[in-house]
């Protein structure tokens, strides 16, 4: 692998561990100012300092993150429909690569959709990001998204994973399911886990903490921490079990539990 391309990848997942902690913040690329992410830097300044990178588009990179900050960026540049449009897998690529350069970008982050009816157009823009991403020394993340029909099983996130990590991406997020480890056995780059929508928070740090056991690399986690009435635990609590190994409940003690939280609080995340 290109040194460029494994330096900018050793800012996203740490080298030391192998893993790394992505803060997901491009949901409005499609969904608008969804709940808790309607002011994206009000909900991105408290969290950065617990993220190892930061997932989103050019413009709330632009408008919403202070150009002075060193947190590796992952740049969404996939889009083009809503959530109002005819099919959300007829995406295209929305940010050129010599922007991406201009921004300073780590990594290239695109959804794919297989299984979809865009699936050829998304597996080709893929193929066309990574050819980009390799002249630059920039990697990319294929995001592997869930068609309407789609089983969220282990053999469907399976295929996608290995055809995005065929066709060159540098590392996959997908969905935690039941024999994760086969999706991770069956693809030869990082795999990583998006957190989905929201749970009760010990529920999300249960799914964080199997992911990591059967093989994740870390996770592109948004709604499960910036929709908690928690989000600086959440995250940290999120990061002390991907990169320090601790357990649910050790968790939930260094992070919720110290923090004198009010006990109907503590109900909802002991649910
Ligand atoms: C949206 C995305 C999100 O970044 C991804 O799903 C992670 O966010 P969440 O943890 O809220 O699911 O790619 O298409």
């Amino acid at each position: 692998m290109d040194w460029g391309i494994k330096n900018r990848l050793s800012r996203i997942i740490n080298q030391r561990n192998g893993k790394g902690v992505m803060l997901a913040v491009d949901h409005g690329y499609f969904l608008g100012p969804t709940e808790r992410l309607e002011d994206p830097k009000k909900t991105i300044k408290p969290l950065l300092q617990y993220a190892d990178s930061l997932m989103l588009t050019r413009g709330v990179l632009r408008t919403c993150v202070d150009s002075e900050s060193n947190i590796p960026i992952v740049l969404r540049v996939s889009g083009g429909t809503s959530i109002l449009g005819e099919d959300l897998s007829k995406e295209t690529i929305t940010t050129s690569i010599e922007e991406a350069i201009r921004l300073n970008a780590s990594c290239l982050a695109l959804s794919i959709f297989v299984g979809s009816k865009y699936e050829h157009q998304t597996l080709s823009n893929l193929s066309k990001l990574v050819n980009e991403g390799e002249k630059y020394g920039i990697p990319v993340l294929a995001v592997t998204a869930v068609g309407k029909e789609m089983a969220r099983d282990a053999r469907y996130l399976a295929l996608s994973c290995r055809i995005a990590a065929e066709l060159g991406a540098h590392v996959v997020k997908t969905y935690y399911c039941e024999n994760f480890e086969k999706v991770v056995e069956g693809c030869p780059v990082p795999v990583i886990i998006a957190g989905g929508k929201k749970l009760p928070e010990k529920d999300a740090l249960h799914l964080t903490f199997n992911a990591i056991k059967d093989g994740a690399s870390g996770v592109d986690m948004g709604r499960n921490i910036w929709q908690s009435d928690h989000p600086i635990e959440m995250i940290q609590a999120v990061r002390s079990i991907v990169h320090d190994g601790l357990s649910v409940q050790e968790s939930i003690e260094s992070f919720f539990l110290k923090k004198n939280l009010q006990s109907n609080e503590l109900e909802t995340l002991n649910r």
